[in-house]
């Protein structure tokens, strides 16, 4: 893994809105994986800027996003799919045929799943993947446990991850859903770049033993470890766990 640490959350922000844009000038078609979740945020913000400016083209990009709640319906303003279009989507020129998510909605999520996998298979594999991380180092919805699934799946999130999901549930944690769909780590591994983003000292912990700790499904985000073309971004807040590795 090569770690870089930069000042703040808007430095850690840029670093990778130019690796995002870099990749689209070099690859047009670059088939990017998108996260939700507060610390893209500004990232979402500086790509919206570059578009503006004229620096950056979504003409020919391919999105896949990790994952979506279950059960909440098209529309719901709290689903990942509303997200990504208050953030980016609807402000860049994008084509929504080229744009892919799992259907939480959908009755059949193990056929959802496969659908999903095969969309990425043909797109010709992703690119380059963005990733966040949860305090309890999940990447997607794959939360800590004895064992992982590889693909994309029905995962039941933990009281944690709903917890720091209720903002987009105005506040009401019973609000939001139990599951959700999600790539798996093999979905997320199988990416041929992954940058994963941290920011604020909430996140030091998850960072200290993603980066430093063993491979271990007890902590999602090492298994990056794993993977030859992995950049971890951190501003010196989430860094702070890191400090045998400066
Ligand atoms: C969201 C996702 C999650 C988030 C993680 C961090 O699509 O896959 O793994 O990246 O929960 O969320 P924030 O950025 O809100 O701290």
């Amino acid at each position: 893994m090569r770690v870089r640490i930069v000042k703040d959350e808007e430095a850690a922000a840029r670093v990778v809105a130019a690796r995002v844009t870099t990749a689209l000038a070099a690859k047009p078609a670059t088939v990017l994986g998108l996260p939700t979740g507060r610390t893209p945020v500004r990232l979402y913000a500086l790509l919206r800027q570059a578009f503006a400016a004229g620096r950056v083209d979504f003409a020919k990009a391919v999105t896949f996003n990790l994952d979506e709640f279950a059960g909440l319906p098209a529309g719901h303003p709290a689903t990942y799919r509303a997200f990504m279009e208050a953030h980016l989507f609807d402000h860049v020129n994008l084509a929504p045929r080229r744009i892919h998510f799992l259907d939480g909605m959908a009755k059949d999520p193990v056929a959802e799943c496969v659908r999903y996998e095969k969309a990425i298979a043909r797109a010709g594999g992703i690119d380059l993947q963005i990733l966040g991380i949860g305090a309890n180092a999940h990447i997607g919805f794959n939360e800590p446990g004895a064992g992982l699934v590889a693909d994309s799946h029905l995962a039941r999130l933990e009281p944690g991850t709903r917890r720091s999901n209720a903002d987009l549930f105005d506040g009401n944690v019973k609000a939001v859903p139990r599951e959700a769909l999600s790539m798996g780590v093999g979905t997320i591994l199988r990416s041929r770049s992954i940058v994963l983003l941290a920011t604020g000292v909430g996140k030091a912990n998850a960072i200290g033993a993603t980066v430093l700790g063993p491979v271990t499904t007890r902590v999602p985000a090492s298994l990056l470890q794993l993977h030859g073309d992995v950049e971890v971004v951190l501003d010196e807040a989430a860094a702070s766990k890191l400090a045998m590795a400066v």
